[in-house]
């Protein structure tokens, strides 16, 4: 009986400090994890500030003649083939004829393969970049990353007036001038 009761004390106290042990352990973890998840958290942040997003347009030879009857889209949103095709064919671009003088064409040419997905570091280029492979798409919107981030959003949304299509950026991304398409900046219009 009374050796019962020791190895029963033993017992005990083998598992309350096992149990301790294990108790510390896991502490130790959660601290760990909150530590990396610091981290991360910092390693966002600047991120946010230096190469996520598409470098900003400073071109006024473009925006002046690429931005005349839409947003005047950033060069990393396509990569250098997409803006050359789309360049050689003015005369028939979705449906509307292009006029462009030859020094303006050739200024906007330059512009665009320079700052062009493929040309761009920012982490969205290189997202587009991976999502397309090596196809040369005509439209932002053919994209299957683009696709993928836009398919929540029904087609009576899209044909509202203040939107009409997915290629008006600046309706619902507040901050799309800036080249900044984070999804705390949406706001859809009525
Ligand atoms: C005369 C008006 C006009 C001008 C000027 C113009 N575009 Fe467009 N562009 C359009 C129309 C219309 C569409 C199709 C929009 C739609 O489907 O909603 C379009 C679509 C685009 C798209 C595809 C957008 C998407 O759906 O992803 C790109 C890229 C583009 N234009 C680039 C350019 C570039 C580069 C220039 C300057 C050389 C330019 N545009 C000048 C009328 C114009
Ligand atoms: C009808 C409104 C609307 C239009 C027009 C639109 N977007 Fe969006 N976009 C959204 C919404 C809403 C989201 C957030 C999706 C989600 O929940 O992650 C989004 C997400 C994105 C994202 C991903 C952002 C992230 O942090 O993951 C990018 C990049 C983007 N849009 C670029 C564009 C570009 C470029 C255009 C124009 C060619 C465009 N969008 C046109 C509504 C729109």
């Amino acid at each position: 009986m009374n050796r019962i009761h020791k190895l029963l004390v033993f017992l005990l106290t083998f598992l309350l400090t096992a149990n301790g042990v294990f108790y510390t352990a896991f502490a130790d973890h959660d601290d760990h994890e909150e530590k990396s998840r610091h981290k991360k958290k910092e390693r966002k942040h600047s991120e946010h500030n230096d190469n996520r997003n598409p470098t900003i347009v400073n071109n006024s030879t473009y925006t002046e003649n690429c931005g005349a009857c839409h947003f005047a889209y950033q060069p990393g949103l396509l990569p250098s083939g997409s803006w050359a095709k789309i360049l050689a064919d003015l005369a028939d671009h979705f449906g509307e004829a292009i006029e462009l003088d030859p020094e303006a064409q050739k200024i906007i040419a330059e512009y665009l393969k320079a700052n062009a997905a493929d040309y761009s570091s920012t982490r969205l280029s290189a997202k587009i970049m991976k999502s397309i492979g090596n196809k040369t798409p005509q439209r932002i919107t053919e994209i299957p990353i683009f696709q993928q981030k836009h398919r929540e959003i029904s087609q009576d949304v899209i044909k509202r007036e203040s939107i009409g299509s997915l290629s008006n950026c600046s309706a619902c991304h507040t901050t799309a001038e800036k080249g900044i398409y984070d999804d705390d900046n949406v706001e859809i219009p009525k």
